[in-house]
């Protein structure tokens, strides 16, 4: 996402745009999501009890409350300590999962590790994974890498793939040769698992492929239909500008998050699946969880939240899992794995 040689001040104003933008309406590529497409089979005389749901799940041998985790967003700038505080905190008080943003920075500033200190001290107990865009994973040693991973005590690391933001960001690095190469290698070198990700423009069958022998324990599809990032990158430039101007040719560029979902699961891959990309509530999840979704991610509703308040935070969170129980409660599942197996779910 930027230049080896970028300012801090630099660094500091895109990760702040990047916060002030994502909450505008219409960075939001929605209706897109294909969500809207799926309808969940409605169950008129569940065989259970509201308080028999279990949402209770893991993450290779670590135990969480919910299959549900906060996407990546923010790391090593002036407000990201506060922000990943919130979202840590309550990452460990709901038994959430957290990705922290990219961790680009700790690799040029040692410095910018004490975030990470500061975290560890309020949430020791929080289930965190570790951030890096392809293109500084491939410039990177595995050795430099895997600091990154120990300053966080991340219990995995989320590779991000995001050409289109590269490609309209100034200052962009937009890279990715022997990508599929340096991802075999890290996989087999780094002590963590290794999640890849999209930011918002999905994964097909293509990049499923070339993805299956390489060792990654499971890949966010980060569909479209939330938070777009040719929409946000093309905000930061001046009008007349290139950028800017193919950042409206490509507004809505992208493969939805049910269509990759699906197109994952149709290539049979060994790694598990995973959905984010414009989930905007519990029923949303559940739908997701119903088409083969191992675990959810939520980013935009997230930082609106925590922006506001921890409390804030806390509420939107139990709220999420509130619906997703009512969704698994109403099509007679009492866990989410239940959901997945009776296939309840039509197309609209
Ligand atoms: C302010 C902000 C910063 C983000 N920074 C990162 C990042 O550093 N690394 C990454 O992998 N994804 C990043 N993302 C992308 C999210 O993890 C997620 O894939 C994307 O926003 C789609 O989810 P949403 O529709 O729920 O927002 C960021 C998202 C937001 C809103």
């Amino acid at each position: 996402m930027k230049d080896d040689k970028e300012s801090l001040s630099q660094f500091e104003n895109r990760k702040q745009d990047h916060i002030r933008l994502a909450l505008e309406e219409e960075i939001q590529a929605q209706g897109q999501s294909g969500l809207e497409r799926i309808r969940l089979v409605h169950e008129a005389l569940p065989d259970l009890d509201f308080n028999e749901i279990t949402l209770s799940d893991s993450y290779w041998g670590t135990e969480v409350s919910v299959p549900l985790f906060i996407s990546s967003m923010t790391a090593g700038h002036t407000n990201a300590l506060d922000l990943n505080s919130r979202f840590a905190v309550a990452a460990q008080t709901r038994g959430w999962a957290m990705g922290v943003g990219s961790q680009r920075r700790e690799l040029s500033d040692p410095e910018a590790a004490q975030e990470w200190k500061f975290i560890r001290k309020n949430a020791p107990r929080a289930v965190l994974f570790g951030n890096l865009g392809i293109a500084q994973v491939i410039t990177s040693s595995v050795r430099d890498i895997q600091t990154l991973v120990d300053n966080l005590q991340a219990r995995a690391l989320f590779v991000h793939l995001n050409p289109l933001q590269e490609c309209l960001q100034p200052e962009g690095t937009p890279q990715f040769k022997n990508g599929v190469q340096k991802i075999t290698q890290l996989a087999r070198e780094l002590s963590v698992p290794i999640i890849i990700k999209e930011v918002g423009c999905g994964i097909g069958a293509s990049t499923f492929k070339r993805l299956q022998d390489t060792g990654v324990k499971a890949v966010d599809v980060a569909g479209l239909g939330g938070t777009h990032w040719g929409r946000l990158e093309g905000r930061r430039s001046e009008d007349s500008t290139p950028q800017a101007q193919a950042a409206k040719t490509f507004a809505n560029w992208g493969l939805s998050t049910v269509e990759s979902l699906l197109e994952g699961r149709m290539s049979l891959v060994p790694y598990q699946l995973w959905a984010s990309g414009g989930v905007r509530s519990g029923l949303d999840a559940a739908k997701l969880f119903a088409i083969g979704a191992e675990k959810v991610g939520f980013a935009q509703p997230l930082l609106k939240a925590a922006l506001h308040s921890e409390a804030e935070l806390l509420r939107v969170m139990e709220q999420l899992e509130y619906e997703l129980k009512i969704a698994l409660f109403c099509t007679g599942s009492r866990t989410v794995q239940e959901l997945k197996e009776r296939r309840l779910w039509k197309w609209n």
